[in-house]
């Protein structure tokens, strides 16, 4: 890969990065608030001489092409387009050629969109299907930021105009503009329709999805509702999301993004003033499109209205995000189908919702429940049972676990021990491996524990706080502890100098000292352009989240027990545990 080589080389990670961040000069780096987690005071530090960024809240960090993915939310060869563009780098003769041939097709879909927004706002042909939209409630405003247009009930206009602007019939049919019907002939795809762009992340029109806005002129055929641009070699259908340009900056500030089900919906929301909403457009989340949205948030709610059960998207879901760090969430609608029905009775109604998501197994639970009589009858409790059990079973917390297996205990008056083993019968599929598909680019992720162990190196005075705090056995990275070790011993010699690198080398074998070796020169590259109260708090941050840790800990072993015991046998037991519970809470 020379040529992301000689990208690095154009481009200067400070300039980038300043680009998009105010930074600081602190020492011999910059250092800014970081943009990937909320943060009062700096902790994301550039370092011009290495290339490099990190920062210590998030503990993440890497080059210029990870940090432009993270903000930008790109993969890795969208990174490289973005840079080699910024560096007036031509990318190699192979990915040059496709990246022209698909820059063709995005300037024809550009041509299309202006050209349906002419006919909606400008032209007389737009006027009907115009009332139809601020009858709907939208506003001039909403349907310019949406670039909503009008494609007219005339079979080969669009075709005709982008023909005479030069482009072959074999481009405009590669994406999915014009097909040819049963007679033979070619036709527009989309006619007499409202249409909706839909964009790629980079914000570039991509494919169209248009909504019919009057009756059909042939009674005896009724068109569908939406008609959707076909897959092409611009439009990947499983990873694009609708209004996802439009919406991450407020899903990264909210730290939440909704998932609605239309175009229409996310339309009415952003005009609502809630633009933390993106549409799955009718089909299934992909585990691309999770992969997506997890870039700007982790919190990920679904929109259902109160009468719906069992959806299949939200089962989807929830077998994707058993492989990542996702929480997925569920906002209900009680008064309406959908939020733009919602927010046309009243715009903050969603305003209300949209703030106030609940955790998923909640709403699923009583979907389950409701759909089964509340578990009156042995039958029904048994179908309650079996649906949630395996649900429960991809719970990652043990306390969640422990508290759903209660609550379905008390609900359905089945003994826990029942519950458990069942849980204990369902094989967890394998984690998948998480890692970045080759990507050449630079990414660095500290662990915790190895992190604060390195600071205190560096703040040798924080250490007898620290280890009366920290003993071996709280820690539960292996690294964290070796280094405990070695930093516990020193400490308890009484040396008087700091502890050096050569001396904590010496104790590990040469496999982990290349380790230490990245982890100290990130540590002086960095920390000594920290400001020491700022370094201190890191330190007491990073202390108190391992006491946490402890605890949390401690809560499961607890729990597990508690669901373990007999509860009439062991009475005392569980009054005890229970009281060690209530004070760890
Ligand atoms: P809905 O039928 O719930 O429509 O379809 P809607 O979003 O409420 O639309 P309005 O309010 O009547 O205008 C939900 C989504 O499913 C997809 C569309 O993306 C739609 O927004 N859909 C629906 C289709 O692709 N084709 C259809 O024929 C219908
Ligand atoms: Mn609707």
């Amino acid at each position: 890969m020379d040529q992301v080589e000689e990208i690095k080389k154009k481009l200067d990670v400070v300039s980038l990065i300043s680009s998009y961040l105010t930074m600081k000069k602190a020492g011999k780096n910059y250092k800014a608030c970081c943009p990937f987690h909320k943060e009062k005071t700096a902790s994301f530090m550039v370092s011009p001489e290495k290339q490099i960024w990190y920062c210590f809240g998030c503990n993440q960090g890497g080059d210029i092409f990870t940090f432009v993915e993270k903000m930008e939310g790109l993969d890795f060869v969208g990174a490289l387009h973005l840079l080699a563009d910024k560096a007036g780098i031509i990318l190699d003769r192979q990915d040059f050629v496709k990246k022209s041939e698909k820059d063709k097709y995005f300037e024809i879909l550009e041509l299309a969109r202006k050209f349906y927004a002419f006919l909606l706002n400008e032209h007389k042909s737009g006027e009907l299907a115009k009332k139809y939209l601020l009858e709907r409630g939208l506003n001039q405003k909403t349907i310019e930021n949406f670039s909503l247009g009008m494609a007219p009930d005339s079979p080969e206009i669009l075709k005709s105009y982008l023909v005479k602007k030069g482009f072959s019939l074999a481009d405009i049919e590669a994406v999915g503009l014009i097909s040819k019907n049963s007679s033979g002939r070619v036709t527009d795809k989309f006619r007499d329709r409202i249409v909706f762009p839909i964009k790629n992340t980079n914000g570039k029109v991509v494919g169209f999805s248009g909504r019919t806005y009057r009756p059909a002129k042939n009674p005896n055929f009724t068109p569908p509702k939406y008609l959707n641009s076909p897959q092409t070699t611009v439009y990947d259908k499983s990873s694009v999301i609708y209004g996802l340009p439009e919406a991450k900056e407020a899903i990264r500030e909210k730290d939440l993004v909704i998932i609605v089900e239309g175009q229409m919906d996310v339309v009415s929301s952003h005009q609502a003033s809630v633009t933390n909403v993106v549409a799955s457009s009718g089909t299934a989340l992909t585990e691309k499109q999770l992969e997506i949205l997890s870039r700007y948030t982790s919190n990920i709610a679904f929109c259902f209205d109160s009468d719906e059960a069992g959806n299949l998207a939200m089962k989807r879901a929830f077998e994707l995000s058993q492989f990542s760090d996702i929480n997925l969430k569920a906002i209900v609608l009680n008064d309406a189908k959908d939020p733009d029905e919602l927010i046309k009775k009243d715009p903050k109604l969603w305003l209300e919702a949209a703030s106030s998501p609940i955790p998923i197994y909640d709403f699923y639970y009583s979907v389950l429940m409701k759909k089964n009589g509340g578990g009156a009858t042995a039958d029904e409790k048994k179908k309650i049972a079996q649906e949630f059990i395996p649900i429960i079973s991809n719970i990652g917390s043990e306390i969640e676990k422990a508290h759903w297996i209660k609550k379905i205990s008390n609900d359905l008056g089945v003994n826990e021990k029942y519950i458990i083993e069942a849980l204990n019968k369902i094989k967890r599929p394998e984690q998948r491996e998480t890692g970045d598909i080759d990507s050449p680019a630079f990414s660095i992720k500290i662990p915790k524990e190895s992190l604060l162990l390195t600071m205190l190196v560096f703040y040798p005075k924080k250490m007898e706080e620290f280890f009366q705090k920290i003993k071996i056995d709280d820690l539960f990275e292996e690294k964290g502890k070796k280094l405990y070790n070695i930093l516990f011993d020193w400490h308890n010699k009484g040396e008087k100098e700091n502890i050096s690198l050569e001396y904590i080398k010496s104790k590990v074998d040469s496999k982990e000292q290349k380790e230490l070796d990245l982890l100290f020169f990130l540590a002086m590259n960095f920390f000594e352009s920290l400001e020491e109260k700022d370094a201190i708090s890191d330190i007491d941050n990073l202390t108190s989240g391992i006491l946490q840790n402890k605890k949390e800990k401690r809560k499961k072993e607890i729990e597990i027990e508690i669901t373990s015991l007999d509860k009439v046998k062991n009475k005392e037991k569980v009054k005890e545990l229970l009281r060690e519970l209530q004070g760890l809470i």
